[in-house]
This record gives structure tokens, C-alpha cells and sequence, in this order.
């Protein structure tokens, strides 16, 4: 490492303390628990977004023990919104285990936490930072930008070998003293660059700490990096949905297979084509059915075509499906994915209580 770059984390530290983010909800605190919580949550999901649910999550479940003995129901429930379900259910995993393994307490090595579900290397790594001032290097999205950025590294690092490299830099950039002080600062200020300078479009080069060591901003074309890989193309996928309603408004909900699109969580009896969702319902039903308006739904890897068929039934159960009657009352108890509430609230505005 030469000289220079051996004053990247001074530079990190001392820009955090002045300009860096201070008053997050998780910022006060070095319950692992709460860090932990925070971690998980902003794993692909805003900050902004994440003010708004994480305080409510702490409220109903304000320590490990609260969140391992909840239903995997009411945690998808309340998660329900903040997309990438698998967290979620990881997370309520996670709780489990730390209760059943490690008697209640977080692990507090970065290596350890990183054995529970959920919890990989990065977040981790940031965990044991925040919490503990342990010397480990945090490698997300961001934080991968801007070293890409700082040495101009130019390896596809979708591939395993230079990704290996970039988290040996990442160690070796890591500060040596005073950790229990200097790790937390200098891992949230690399997070914070990240989030409010180093953007994927037009880095903000002049009020950046690095910019006197930074080979991309030297190079006057800074989003050149990190190289750009060929995408695979987005997906489509259509999906018909049976929105059975019966005399009371009640709609039939169904739990969705534990894997695939919306895993695990509740849903109205989804098709992959307009004939099998026909042939889901009471012969007698077919003809009166509606066909609403498609709408389109983007999910990470695919485009989601949304058709729903809504069809009024006198009640009874439907043939094939291990679902329930669902008053709207109820439907806020359920994990739902985001489309789905909103056409079912959209669709029942006077009773929707979700
Ligand atoms: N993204 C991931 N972790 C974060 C944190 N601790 N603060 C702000 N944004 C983050
Ligand atoms: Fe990113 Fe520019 Fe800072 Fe380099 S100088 S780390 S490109 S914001």
C-alpha cells in the first residue's frame, strides 16, 4: 500500500466525524440486536424507507427473545412492504438461533455472526465494527464502488478471483488504532461516501475526502468505474391471479410454495396462464368472471405481467386449494406482497383494513 493510500482511513474518519450521517435511529446504540436489525433492513431497501418501519418493528419486538418466539407470520406481516422477503425470514432464523445457540447474545466476532443466517461477510463485518471495534472490512455495493474508484480497478468483479483481492485491500485500508472509536467511525463513513458522494452517476469528486488519492477522479471520468458487466436480460412473467370474493367481501387467500416469486407469503391463487386460473374456479363461476386491466410489477431479475380475474362466488370452498376466506379486516395479518394489498385495498376501499 503506498503512502497515500495509507491515509484513506484518516480521511474517512475525520469526513464522518464532520460531514457523515449521526442521527440515524441505529446510530445511538451498540446493542447488537438494534445494529443488527438496521443492518438487515438496509440490505436492499433505503434508508428513508427504513426510518419508517424500523421503529415500529422495535416497538412490537424489542429484543431477540420477542423476535424468535413471534409466528413466522407476524414477522412477514409486519415486514410486509419492505420487499426481498427472504430477509425477513432469515432474520426471524437468525433470532432463533441465537437463542438457541448462543443462549440469547449475539456472537460479537465478525466471523462468528457470520455463521447465522442472513448475516453475511459485509454485514457482519459492520456489526462487529459498530458494536465491538472489531478490525473488519465491510464490502457492500457501495463500498465496492468507491475502492473500485480509488484504484481505478478495472477487474469484472462479478468474478470470484479479483473480488478476492479487493476484500484483501479492504483489510489492509482498515485503521489500526483506537478501534472501538476509530472502526465505527471509519465504517460508517465509508457507507456514507457511498450513499451521498461516491454516486453510480456524477460523483461529487469536489467535496470528497479521497479525491487527492482517488485514480478515478484524477482521471477526470470517475464513473468509468467500477467496469461495467453485460446484464443478463429481465425476465417476463405473467401471472393470473383468481381474486375470489364471496357474499361477506371475503377473498380467498392462499400461502404461496416456499419458493419462487412472493415464497412463503399469503396471495389470491396465481396462474401461469389465463385457462388453468378459469379452471381453478366452480364451472358455473367461469363465465361471470372480470378481467381486470394488466398491471406490471418489477421484481429484481423479472418483469411481473398482473392479470386478475375477479370472480363473485356464493361461498363454499375452491376446488384445489389449501387456502381460506379472508375477511379485509384480516388482511393486514397477513404477509401480502406489495401489488397484491394494494389491488385488494384498491378493489374493497370501503372495508380494506390492511
Ligand atoms: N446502509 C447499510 N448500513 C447502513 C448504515 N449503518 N447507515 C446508513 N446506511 C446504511
Ligand atoms: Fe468517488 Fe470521486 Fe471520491 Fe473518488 S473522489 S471516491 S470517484 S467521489
Amino acid at each position: 500500500m503506498s503512502g497515500e493510500q495509507g491515509a484513506l482511513a484518516e480521511r474517512v474518519i475525520a469526513w464522518q466525524r464532520r460531514h457523515g450521517r449521526h442521527d440515524l435511529p441505529w446510530q445511538g446504540t451498540r446493542d447488537p440486536y438494534r445494529v443488527w436489525l438496521s443492518e438487515i433492513m438496509l440490505q436492499q431497501t433505503q434508508v428513508a424507507t427504513v426510518l419508517a418501519y424500523y421503529p415500529r418493528f422495535l416497538q412490537r419486538f424489542g429484543d431477540v427473545a420477542a423476535l424468535a418466539s413471534a409466528s413466522e407470520d407476524e414477522v412477514l406481516a409486519l415486514w410486509s412492504g419492505l420487499g426481498y422477503y427472504s430477509r425477513a425470514r432469515l432474520l426471524h432464523r437468525c433470532a432463533r438461533q441465537v437463542m438457541a445457540d448462543f443462549g440469547g447474545q449475539f456472537p460479537t466476532r465478525a466471523a462468528t455472526l457470520a455463521s447465522l443466517p442472513g448475516i453475511g461477510r459485509s454485514t457482519a463485518a459492520a456489526i462487529a465494527a459498530f458494536c465491538f471495534g472489531e478490525r473488519a472490512a465491510i464490502l457492500d455495493g457501495n463500498v465496492k464502488r468507491v475502492l473500485a474508484r480509488v484504484f481505478a480497478i478495472t477487474d469484472d468483479l462479478g468474478q470470484a478471483a479479483p473480488m478476492r483481492a479487493l476484500w484483501q485491500r479492504a483489510e489492509d485500508l482498515l485503521p489500526r488504532g483506537r478501534l472501538r472509536s476509530t472502526m465505527p467511525a471509519y465504517t460508517q463513513g465509508l457507507m456514507d461516501l457511498g450513499a451521498t458522494l461516491c454516486l453510480p452517476r456524477r460523483p461529487a469528486c469536489g467535496r470528497c475526502p479521497l479525491a487527492a488519492i482517488c485514480l478515478a477522479a484524477a482521471s477526470g471520468e470517475p464513473e468509468r468505474w467500477p467496469a461495467k458487466r453485460p446484464r443478463p436480460a429481465r425476465r417476463e412473467l405473467a401471472l393470473w391471479l383468481v381474486h375470489a370474493v364471496d357474499a361477506q367481501g371475503r377473498v380467498w387467500l392462499t400461502r404461496r410454495p416456499s419458493r419462487g416469486i412472493w415464497a412463503g407469503l399469503h396471495c389470491m391463487p396465481a396462474f401461469e396462464s389465463r385457462t388453468l386460473a378459469l379452471g381453478s374456479l366452480p364451472s358455473g363461476a367461469r363465465g361471470r368472471v372480470h378481467e381486470h386491466a394488466p398491471f406490471t410489477h418489477v421484481l429484481t431479475h423479472r418483469d411481473l405481467h398482473l392479470h386478475v380475474l375477479t370472480a363473485r362466488l356464493s361461498g363454499g370452498e375452491l376446488a384445489d386449494e389449501h387456502g381460506a376466506w379472508v375477511a379485509p379486516e384480516r388482511w393486514s395479518g397477513f404477509g401480502l406482497p406489495a401489488p397484491v394489498r394494494r389491488f385488494l385495498l384498491s378493489a374493497s376501499p370501503v372495508r380494506g383494513g390492511a
